[in-house]
């Protein structure tokens, strides 16, 4: 059942949506963590750097309906607005990501409705990153509310790019110069050879340590 605000008073259904918008970061949140101690515990290593989560502000719900030409209204929120709960994760190699991706998809009670894989296909901006908009389950007293995230996951150095971006184009209001907008899709394909370059060194040195360890059995 896709979640739907029971009470008649607008104050406590905006207080209900954010409460349970607020539970799914924590389940999602909850579920990463214990994918990387998992990881950490078979492979003693972490795939995930970091987690940042956040609720899109009331402003900015606001402003996204009436950019889709929609009334202000909770259900319209909880109808349109994918990343009301958004989490990213942060990773340090582009293989992390694909498996992060994968173990979130493989979990049960986890419904994807969408995938954009901007690291196969980069905006023409230069962003890269993974995402995809997930459903779960709440478990309320009396019912099941159905609550979509938006999950981001990139690499360190994707999300280098990003903030910094995200920074110039709040500056110049999504207006910046061309020759900035160029040496930010020059800097982006910087960051495509390093995460590669940084792969592929991860690779070699765990290629070798496993050597080491074989001649260490023998
Ligand atoms: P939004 O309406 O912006 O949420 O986009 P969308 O519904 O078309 O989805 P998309 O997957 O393209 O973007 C979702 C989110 O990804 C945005 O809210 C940003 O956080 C991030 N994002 C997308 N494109 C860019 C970009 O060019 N630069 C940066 N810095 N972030 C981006
Ligand atoms: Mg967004």
């Amino acid at each position: 059942m896709e979640f739907k605000p029971i009470r008649n008073n607008d104050v406590d259904s905006w207080k209900e949506v954010n409460l349970i918008y607020n539970s799914a970061l924590k389940e999602i949140t909850t579920k990463l963590e214990i994918l990387n101690d998992e990881f950490q515990h078979i492979h003693r290593y972490n795939p995930i750097e970091h987690i940042k989560s956040r609720l899109k502000s009331p402003e900015s719900i606001v402003k996204k309906l009436k950019k889709h030409g929609r009334e202000s209204t909770i259900e319209n929120m909880v109808e349109y607005i994918n990343d009301i709960a958004g989490v990213r994760i942060i990773c340090s190699f582009t293989s992390d990501i694909y498996r992060i991706a994968e173990m979130l998809r493989n979990q049960n009670d986890i419904k994807v409705l969408s995938i954009k894989d901007y690291i196969k296909t980069p905006k023409p901006s230069g962003y890269k990153s993974y995402h995809m908009i997930v459903s779960i389950p709440i478990f309320l007293s009396d019912r099941v509310a159905d609550t979509k995230v938006e999950i981001q996951i990139r690499t360190v150095a994707m999300d280098f790019w990003a903030s910094l971006e995200h920074k110039i184009n709040y500056k110049f209001e999504g207006n910046a110069p061309d020759s900035i907008k160029r040496e930010l899709v020059e800097c982006s394909k910087m960051v495509s050879d390093l995460d590669e370059r940084m792969l592929s060194l991860n690779e070699e040195v765990t290629k070798y340590k496993e050597k080491e360890l074989e001649a260490k059995e023998a």
